[in-house]
């Protein structure tokens, strides 16, 4: 069974290692390789003090965490971002994206009329699943072509 929680300082480590298998199987060679180090592990703690972020755990393991905020690209304190949305390798195709999904858009759709996110334009797993839990591709793009935008509207 899924349970979603809020993050705290203390999940830094697990959300890393996530974050590192997720970013270098997900996006293979599309990307350059992320390093599980102490570095990223403090940074992830950091990040996770600061709220918005929630874990995904299936049988009290972390198997995914999603965070949320203002929009960074365009900077814009009215319209929300979905920040980061991560599963581990051994839950995915479980549902554990798409709860994590109901929680960030129930808060993105609290505080914003409207959010954004980004993702990897030659990544159809990716927006498959952007697609499949109610984003739109929004046709504006960054990073010459490489990232595309998807948005939803709350009200
Ligand atoms: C994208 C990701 C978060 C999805 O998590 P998940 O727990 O597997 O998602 P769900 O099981 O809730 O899937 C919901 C729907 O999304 C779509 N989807 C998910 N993974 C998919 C894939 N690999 N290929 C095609 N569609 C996919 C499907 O429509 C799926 O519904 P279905 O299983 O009934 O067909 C996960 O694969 C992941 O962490 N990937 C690496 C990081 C990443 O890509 N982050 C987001 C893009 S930047």
């Amino acid at each position: 069974m899924v349970r979603i929680r809020s993050a705290v300082s203390a999940d830094g480590s697990d959300v890393a290692r996530v974050y590192v298998d997720s970013w270098n199987d997900g996006f293979g060679e599309l990307m350059p390789a992320a390093v599980l180090d102490d570095g990223r592990i403090a940074r992830w703690s950091e990040t996770l003090a600061g709220g918005n972020w929630w874990v995904a755990e299936v049988d009290g393991t972390v198997a995914g965490f999603v965070g949320i905020g203002a929009s960074r690209d365009p900077i814009d304190p009215e319209l929300g971002e979905l920040d980061t949305i991560a599963v581990d390798s051994p839950y995915r195709r479980q549902g554990v994206g798409t709860a994590l999904m109901h929680e960030a858009v129930e808060h993105l759709a609290a505080h914003y009329d409207e959010a954004i996110v980004w993702t990897l334009a030659n990544y159809p797993q990716g927006q498959e699943f952007y697609a499949k839990t109610g984003w739109t591709l929004s046709g504006s793009t960054r990073d010459d072509g490489r990232q595309v935008s998807y948005r939803r509207r709350f009200r």
